[in-house]
Parts: C-alpha cells; structure tokens; sequence
C-alpha cells in the first residue's frame, strides 16, 4: 500500500514538473534533473555584476504583475533561497547566450553577456506555474542556449491602424518573452503619419487623421464616415524606445518612401509632382468629407501620388530623418522603398528632365537614385539603411540591407549581392494572412497555418556557404488593413510567433514539430494567465 503510495506521489510529482518544463523556443539542451526550487516573497535576487539590473528589474516587475510580490535585491549571495544573474563566458558569436542552473538551493542564471542573463531570466519565466500564487515551484533544470540568427525581428504597421502606447509597450513583452531582439515600426503610411516630427507640424495635425475608412475588405461595402487616427508625440517614442531598450530590443523605426505618402502629401502638396492635382482615389471606394486637394487615403492600397524626387522633397526627408535619429539609436533606419508607381514620375516634366540631367536610364533608375541620395545622407550620420526588396529594382544601394518580402527572391538576388538580407517572405511569415484555412475574422486573404510557419527556413538553399553569412535572420510582418485592435493583433500573431521565433533560436537540427506543439500547449494556458488573446483554432483538423 504504502509503496503504491509513493509511486502515485511521485508520478504526480513528475506529472506536476514536466508540465511546467516546456519552453519556446526550444533551449539548445536541457537536462532535467531531480528536484526544484521553490521562489517566495523571502527568495533574494543576487547580482554577482554590473550590467545585470535590467535582468532583475524585469524579473521582479514580472513577478510583481502576475504573482503579486516582488524579490530583494542584493549583491551578496549566501548561497541558499536566491536567485543569481551572473555572466558565464561562452564566446557565442551572436549575443545572448547563457546557461540556467536551477537546483534546491539557488538559481543561477549566467549570461555571456547581459543580453544572454536577459533571455536566461525569460527562460525561468516560463519555468514558472501559470498560476497566481506567492510559492512558485521550479523545476530543477541546467540548460544551455544560444540564439541561432542575430536578426530575430517582428514588425508592427500603426498607419492603417493606430495602437496606443501601452499596447506597443505589451507588442515589446511578447518580442522579449520569445527571446526576439528587434521591433520594426512601421510609422508612416498613405492612411496615416503616426510620429510627431517638430519641424513639420502639419504631419500629424493633417497627416494624422483621415475622414473615415472602408468599411470591410475592399474596395468595402461603404465607409464609417467617422474621422480616425492619432500619432505618438516625440516623448511617447523616447519612453517606447528606452522600453524596449531595457529589455534589449533594438526599435527600427520606418518613415516610408518614395511611395506610400499620401498622408505626408496631404499635409505637404508640395512633396508631390503635382501639388494642385486633387487626391486620386478608386472609384469602387466610398469616401468621406472633403475630396478636393489632397487627403489622407481611406482605402487600403498602393496610391501614384509618391515623392517627387524634388530637392524640396530631399530637404524635408533630411529633416524629418535628423528628428528620427534623435529619437532613435538604431544603426538601422528603414525607409520603405517598396510599392512606388511610378505613373507620376513618367508625366512629370520635372522627372523626366532630372533622369536626363543624371543620365538614368528610366524610372527604376530614379528610384534607385533617390533612394541612394538618401542612403548617403543616413550613411553620413553613421546610419545604415534598410529596404523593402523593390530597392533592387535599377540598382542596388552601396551599403543597403534588403528586406525580401515578394518571396525570398529578392533576398537571394541580394545575399548574392553580397549585401546583407532579413527575410519577410510573405508565404510563411506575413501574419496578415489568415491563420486557419476556415477564417472567421476578416482578414487580407492569404492562409498561413502555424506548420508552415514553423517550416520555415530562413536560409535558401540557393546561397552557397559564403553567401548565407549575408542572411541576418527573420522577421514577421503585421499589416494591419484588417486589424482594429489590439485583440486582433493578439489573435493574428499567436501561436504563429511562437514557431517564429524557434525558428530564429533553435538549432535547426533541434527542431520538431511534435515537439513543439506539445509546448504550444502549454503556452495557450499562458496566454491566458498574461491576458492575451490567440487563434483557438490554431491545430484544428481543418487547418491541415
Ligand atoms: C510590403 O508588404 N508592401 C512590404
């Protein structure tokens, strides 16, 4: 009797602790050891090394949150009932490798670097019972882990749809929580400018607003006739950037051009070829107010009133970028480049003269030129440019980092190149697209399940051994024409983030779908317990 007892005892002891070990992405190794340590209100945070405060401060907000208490913080250890954030040399080339060592009487995390005790902290995280309590049981565990890409980005577009400040502050937790080191924010759009530029007020006093939006998937059944928008003021982007940047993730902000910029036109017409020319819209779409001049777009799609690559349009760009690199410390600034009809720039006059008087040979040509006078002012302030692949299209920039959205050709042609290349390709890792192959929600169209997501590979097999070294690592991209709210953001990016970002940290041959959806198990009941919405029908039978 008495054993039959104990084998129940320690099959629910078992039960209890492999419940709780299930982290994504997947550790390069863990070994699960006998035991655990249990954190309470009297558990200390010890740091052995400067550098690791933000790994503690996270902690501990966390704890505070979603437990409801938080730890001491010391720097002297008495080896028992603390938690330590140390560093431990591993010589990972890309930062943020660490090891996490739980056993009864402490647990030490050691990073290479503080990025890697950041993403050990985000491990134990997940270590922890989805559950409110002041006793948290851990199960005892020593992992190893190191991130596979260095460029492990999600992407947020606030111009169709704005997103307040404490909903990109969440966006930021779920890049760190899956151990994503970069936030792509796409602030400028034809339906919107969503950052105060102090030089140009009319951006977001004209460029801010639109007088109503479509009402479902266009060209819509009608229009809502309701005025919409709003931006972040300079000191929301300062408060967003250092957010992310105490949980080490780099903020890449996007001012889009030559092409959608019908909001920055409508505020400025004479960043337009032709500046008395009213706004063009479809004549399926339904519009409201005002039509005459020009007007932020209603619509969702790709407009002909771009830049004109006048000297006035390259002062103002030049400008507006000195404000958005006070703002922002990236050594990446993404200026868009995709989507640019070149309708206008063919009747111009202006245009055409400047492809003579430069000897281009056409108007890709003079994208490429405007993009390269650009490139050469952003390198001349230290900052590297990223693209939208239309940036091949008549010829490459000197020192451009290309995006490959149209699929990975673009990045293959560009890695050949030998230029730097993140791949976006919209087949895999556009969360746009709907997430069940039966879409419920109103979404662009497209299906991507969560298999396909977590198939990808980012490194085509087209690129020899020298040439993959270009591929930085990945990127989801959330265009959000059909995402209102934060809930629906929530309910397009999971579970498809966490096949992401496995696939930006785990070694590939550590990969395993079975695996994994057993983890994404687990971390739906997390969704839950961090208030998060999600795709319930993400293993639905029908999505195979
Ligand atoms: C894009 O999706 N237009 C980059």
């Amino acid at each position: 009797m008495k054993k039959t007892l104990l084998v129940i005892g320690l099959c629910i002891a078992l039960q209890a602790t492999s419940q709780n070990i299930s982290i994504i992405p997947k550790p390069s190794t863990m070994e699960v050891q006998s035991g655990s340590f249990t954190i309470t209100p009297a558990t200390q945070i010890v740091l052995s090394e400067s550098g690791m405060e933000k790994s503690a401060q996270f902690l501990n907000d966390y704890l505070q949150k979603f437990y409801g208490f938080k730890l001491t913080v010391t720097k002297t250890s008495n080896h028992k009932n603390s938690i330590v954030l140390d560093r431990e040399q591993m010589g990972h080339p890309i930062p943020g490798a660490y090891t996490l060592q739980v056993n009864a009487n402490t647990i030490e995390i050691g990073g290479d670097n503080a990025i890697g005790t950041f993403y050990g902290v985000q491990s134990l995280i997940q270590l922890l019972p989805i559950e409110r309590k002041q006793s948290l049981t851990v199960p005892a565990v020593l992992i190893e882990d190191k991130p596979r890409f260095e460029y492990r980005g999600m992407h947020l577009d606030v111009g169709r749809h704005f997103f307040p400040v404490d909903f990109v502050k969440k966006f930021i937790d779920f890049i760190a929580m899956h151990k994503m080191n970069t936030f792509h924010w796409h602030l400028t759009e034809d339906q919107g400018w969503r950052i105060e530029i102090k030089k140009y007020p009319k951006l977001t006093a004209v460029g801010g607003y639109r007088n109503g939006t479509i009402i479902g998937h266009h060209p819509g059944t009608g229009n809502d006739n309701t005025r919409y928008g709003g931006y972040y003021t300079q000191e929301q982007v300062k408060e967003i950037v250092k957010y992310a940047a105490d949980r080490f993730i780099t903020v890449v902000p996007e001012i889009e051009m030559p092409g959608h910029a019908s909001a920055a036109i409508a505020a400025y017409p004479q960043l337009s070829c032709f500046p008395e020319e009213a706004t063009k819209h479809s004549p399926k779409v339904s519009w409201s107010g005002d039509s005459t001049g020009k007007q932020v777009q209603q619509a969702w799609g790709v407009f002909p009133d771009v830049f004109s690559p006048s000297e006035y349009t390259f002062s103002f760009l030049q400008d507006v970028l000195d404000e958005v690199m006070q703002l922002f410390p990236s050594k990446y600034i993404h200026i868009g480049g995709d989507e640019c009809p070149k309708d206008n720039w063919k009747r111009s006059e202006f245009c055409q003269n400047l492809i003579k008087e430069k000897g281009l040979k056409d108007e890709h040509g003079l994208q490429s030129y405007f993009i390269q006078r650009i490139e050469k002012y952003l390198n001349s302030k230290g900052r590297q440019i990223i693209g939208w692949d239309e940036i091949l299209e008549g010829g490459l920039a000197p020192n451009a980092t290309v995006m490959s959205w149209r699929g990975e050709k673009g990045g293959i042609e560009a890695a050949k190149q030998k230029h730097n290349v993140i791949m976006t390709p919209g087949g895999w890792v556009y969360f746009d697209h709907s997430p069940n192959k039966q879409e419920d929600s109103l979404t662009i169209g497209g299906y991507t399940n969560l298999e396909k997501v977590y198939g990808y590979e980012p490194v085509p097999k087209e690129l020899s051994a020298d040439e993959q070294k270009y591929v930085l690592g990945a990127q989801a991209n959330v265009w959000t024409e059909y995402m209102k709210t934060p809930s629906k953001v929530e309910y397009m990016i999971f579970p498809r983030m966490e096949a992401l970002s496995e696939v930006l940290w785990t070694p590939k041959e550590q990969k395993n779908w079975e695996d994994f959806q057993k983890r994404v198990e687990t971390q739906v009941k997390r969704y839950a317990f961090l208030n998060t919405q999600y795709n319930r029908k993400y293993n639905d039978p029908a999505n195979k």
